[in-house]
This record gives structure tokens, sequence and C-alpha cells, in this order.
């Protein structure tokens, strides 16, 4: 029998039982529909208490939509995004950034999973020509697409430079998370304070079950313009959901006793037995610093397939024979000790 849990993507795991329990004690009655719902506005309080006042909050129900949503709230269709060359909306979300928001997306390459400065700086030009889009947004992703963190300046410089050149920061925190329990940061030291302008907070990957959320953090009073019409884009984007106090419940159990920051915290470490499970295996290399809750490795390409008849995981690089293993809240030792042993053995020929 295949094991019940793998390691193909955080994705893969289940509703965390809290999130269950807690979707089930909403499950009572009626309540008034889209958010005007005593759920929804104890949802958005917790948000509060964690980012701080003078925030805007949207629930959306996935990812993408989170990011597309987000970004079209910052730009009108002739500018422009920079963000990584393996940004999720640049390889994940077929073309649903630039269908919605009309722009174009700006990929550069990327330091270990993460855009620099200097790397923006170089696409960062044609500004005032007729005949060129304009950059409005950078965009990053924490953790980023190969499970590494920004550090806190690396995020500050981002902003800074977006900020000095008239752009936004917009940060896809599918797994922010992750981040920020890695970092020993919390949510707003995470984001908000280092700049971040609008924030696609992921819950679905912490053990959510179709929760996303858009964050405002307005810096000046004109910044608030960007979230005023955002009721309007999101139902336009089909992301209204009209029983939204499923969504806002689970939120709000994500963002009480540390719910958000135990299931990452663990998940981490589980990452982290992992890489040193691996590292006893001189057939596996590691590719990328182990920082948050995945790991990315180069293994002999006759063992992936011998792994994946057991264990259900993603190949990240085809052409370097690299592979992406990520753990869950719900990953256990057990699990991560076994699968080590398994690919010790499928490695060996
Ligand atoms: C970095 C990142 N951003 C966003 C998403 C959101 O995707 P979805 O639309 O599948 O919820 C994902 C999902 O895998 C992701 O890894």
């Amino acid at each position: 029998m295949k094991p019940a849990r793998s390691f193909a993507s955080d994705n893969n795991a289940g509703v965390h039982p809290k999130v269950l329990h807690a979707l089930a004690t909403a499950n009572h009655g009626h309540t008034v529909g889209y958010g005007d719902d005593p759920y929804t506005k104890s949802a958005i309080r917790k948000f509060k208490q964690h980012f701080g006042s003078g925030i805007d909050v949207f629930f959306v129900f996935n990812g993408t939509a989170s990011n597309c949503l987000g970004l079209k709230a910052l730009t009108n269709s002739y500018q422009a995004v920079i963000c990584g060359d393996a940004a999720h909306i640049y390889t994940d979300e077929c073309g649903a950034p630039e269908k919605f928001t009309g722009c174009k997306l700006i990929p550069v390459p990327t330091v270990n999973g993460k855009l620099t400065v200097e790397a923006v700086s170089q696409v960062y030009h044609g500004i005032g020509d007729q005949h060129h889009v304009q950059p409005r947004v950078v965009s990053i992703t924490q953790t980023t697409e190969v499970a590494t963190v920004y550090r806190p300046e690396e995020v500050k410089a981002l902003a800074r430079f977006a900020h000095d050149h008239n752009m936004f920061l917009h940060m896809d925190g599918a797994r922010l998370a992750n981040a920020a329990a890695s970092l020993g940061l919390t949510l707003r030291q995470s984001t908000r304070d280092l700049g971040v302008d609008v924030l696609s907070f992921g819950g679905t990957k912490n053990g959510l079950m179709g929760a996303e959320a858009v964050v405002f953090f307005p810096r000046k009073s004109e910044d608030k313009q960007l979230s005023r019409d955002f009721l309007y884009l999101r139902k336009q984007g089909m992301q209204l959901s009209s029983k939204m106090r499923f969504i806002s419940v689970q939120f709000e159990t994500l963002l009480s006793d540390d719910l958000w920051l135990r299931s990452a915290q663990h998940a981490n470490r589980m990452a982290g037995l992992l890489q040193r499970e691996l590292l006893d295996i001189p057939q596996v290399r590691i590719s990328y610093p182990v920082e948050a809750n995945g790991v990315f490795a180069r293994i002999p390409r006759a063992a992936i397939a011998k792994i994946q008849k057991r264990y259900f995981f993603y190949v990240w690089d085809e052409k370097q024979n690299m592979v992406r293993w990520m753990c869950s809240f719900d990953t256990t030792e057990e699990d991560v000790k076994q699968f080590g042993k398994f690919v010790a053995q499928a490695v060996q020929n």
C-alpha cells in the first residue's frame, strides 16, 4: 500500500483538524452572505491584530486570483510587472496575470530564487517612452518558488528601489507563514514593516481549504485608492464568495493561538529533517539552501521513476534531474524517515 502522505506539495495535504472543526461550528443557521457576517468581521479583526490598523483585507478562493486581482488593483494595462523568471505568476498561472491585468510581465534572473535590486534595475527603462510599457510593480514570492527565504534587508532594498522609482512592491505570500516562521518574525514584520504594498496571503498551503486573502498596506493617504475599488474587481474576477463565512472562519482559526505559526514551524522542521536524511546519501545533491518547508535536490535520473512509483512528486527541472519535495503541517517524522530510507535504496541503481 502507498503511504498516506507524500512530498509532492503542501497543497496535497488535507485541512487542519482545528480548521475543519471551526467550519463545522460555523455551519449553523443562516447568516448574511457576501461577507456581511460576524465571522468575516472577526477574521478581519484578526488580520488587523497581526498586521496593524489601516489595512484592507479581501478574501478570495485561490492564490492565482489573489495574485491577479492584487496586481490588477495596482496597474493599468500599459504598465508592467517585474518578477523572477520562475515566479508563479510568470510560469504557473497560465497567463492569468497577463489576461486580467493586461500588463506585460518582465521576468528577470534570480539568485537562489530571489530577485535582486541589480536585476530589477536592469529592466527598469523606457520610462516616459510611449513605445514602452511602464514598469509599475515589482513582485516577489516569499518563500520563493525554490523554498528559500528573502532576508528582511533584501525585501527592504527591493521596496526602497520600487518606491524610489514610483513602483509598488507586491508579495506573493502563498507561503508567507513558512517564511515568517523561518525568519522568526511576525507577519507584520515580514511584510508591511519591510515596505510591501500588497500581499497575497496564503492560507491553503498552511492547512486551509480554498482560502486566500489580498491585503493592502497603504503607506500614504492616496494609496487608499488602491483598495477602494477592489470590491468591484473581486466580483468581476468571480472571486466573491456568497458563503463567505466559510472562508472567514478558517482565517479566524488560522490567525488564533498561533496556529499559522505552529503549522509553518512544523512543516519547516520536517524539511530540515528531510535535508538531514538526504545529506547522508552521496547520490543526492541538495540544490538550494533549505530555509523553509521544501527541499530541492538533483538525483540520478533512473531513481526518479522508481521513487515516483511509491511517492508522488514533481520533477522541478527535467534537464537537471532536479526534484521538489515539500513538507506540510501534517508531515510526520516517521514519514520523513521512511521516505529518506526509500530514496537511499532507490538511488543505488
Ligand atoms: C508561489 C505560489 N503562488 C501562488 C500559488 C497559488 O496557486 P493556486 O491558484 O493554485 O492556489 C501557488 C500554488 O502552488 C504557489 O506555489
